[in-house]
């Protein structure tokens, strides 16, 4: 598309892709938004480091294969590593014209074969459609040539902008189940209205409605998450004790901060020898009243 520019080459080779407002790196998959008037839609941390071997603190940040803490370093592989771009990608397969998109590739290292012994491709579509609506779509192949199923989770950790989060409500996530990570990941059922935050918070919800909406009061404006194959939602804000303790993370910086990642946590992906799953999360911007009473 010609949509698609390549912008820099930074130090340490990240290479870094440009979809109108938005910045691709290599270096993780990751999907960053920064403009100079302070109309962030994505947020980046003030202390964000733009450079291996961490994640850059911001953006969306690929989860895989493995959302949280386990057996693998904390959020999976996939975003300490460097993809590759598909120059010849395959074309949308609806007649979806006026959309600039960019496929970036994933697959086994030899260094990974020795932490997850699998075979896969990872293709990560980003597309932008009007209006600078983001969508990420993931397409993840089983290639493995011994006979051998993978099982996986998976998170888009999706850092949103909000003005104050004192002011910010989520609809689409009232009375559902959640599991708390700051309690061993026990399972709660959320009571009463639209989640709103005065302290930490760390959920995964459980089989969610496919949006959720995200109103930031302040800016009278709403995040429209959409989500296809990915059944949780994560919201996730470390609050101030939190904030201090992370080096890359300014010490206010959660309050301008709120994470709701789509995603498949509590019932894990099996894929078979030859098998493709697909996770897609779509997130548009709307003016607060156009969206109330939907
Ligand atoms: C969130 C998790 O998605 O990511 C939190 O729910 C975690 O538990 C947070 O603290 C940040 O993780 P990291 O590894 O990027 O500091």
């Amino acid at each position: 598309s010609s949509c698609v520019r390549f912008v820099a080459v930074l130090p340490r080779q990240i290479i870094n892709a440009s979809l109108i407002g938005y910045d691709i790196y290599l270096y993780g998959g990751q999907v960053t938004w920064k403009n100079e008037h302070r109309e962030e839609l994505l947020f980046v941390s003030s202390k964000a480091i733009f450079k291996p071997p961490k994640a850059i603190r911001g953006g969306i940040t690929i989860c895989f294969p493995q959302f949280g803490s386990g057996a693998l370093d904390r959020h999976g592989f996939a975003r300490n590593r460097f993809w590759s771009i598909d120059n010849d990608p395959p074309p949308f397969p609806t007649n979806t014209t006026n959309k600039a998109f960019i496929d970036l590739i994933l697959k086994q290292s030899e260094e990974d074969a020795k932490i997850w012994p699998h075979r896969y491709e990872f293709r990560l579509r980003i597309t932008l459609g009007p209006g600078g609506d983001l969508m990420l779509t993931s397409r993840i192949r089983n290639t493995n040539t011994d006979g051998k199923s993978f099982t996986f989770t998976f998170a888009y950790h999706t850092h949103l902008y909000v003005t104050d989060i004192s002011e910010v409500r989520v609809e689409g996530l009232e009375t559902l189940d959640y599991l708390d990570n700051l309690k061993d990941r026990e399972r709660f059922t959320e009571q009463g209205d639209a989640i709103t935050f005065e302290s930490e918070v760390d959920k995964i919800y459980l089989s969610t409605p496919t949006k959720i909406a995200i109103l930031d009061h302040e800016r009278k404006r709403t995040f429209v998450l959409r989500k296809d194959g990915l059944p949780d939602a994560v919201v996730w804000n470390p609050w101030d004790k939190k904030a201090k303790a992370m080096p890359d993370f300014g010490d206010d910086d959660y309050m301008h901060m709120l994470c709701v990642e789509a995603a498949c946590v509590e019932k894990p992906i099996t894929l078979k020898p030859g098998e493709e799953w697909k996770g897609r999360q779509e997130l548009s911007v709307v003016p607060s009243s156009y969206c109330s009473g939907q």
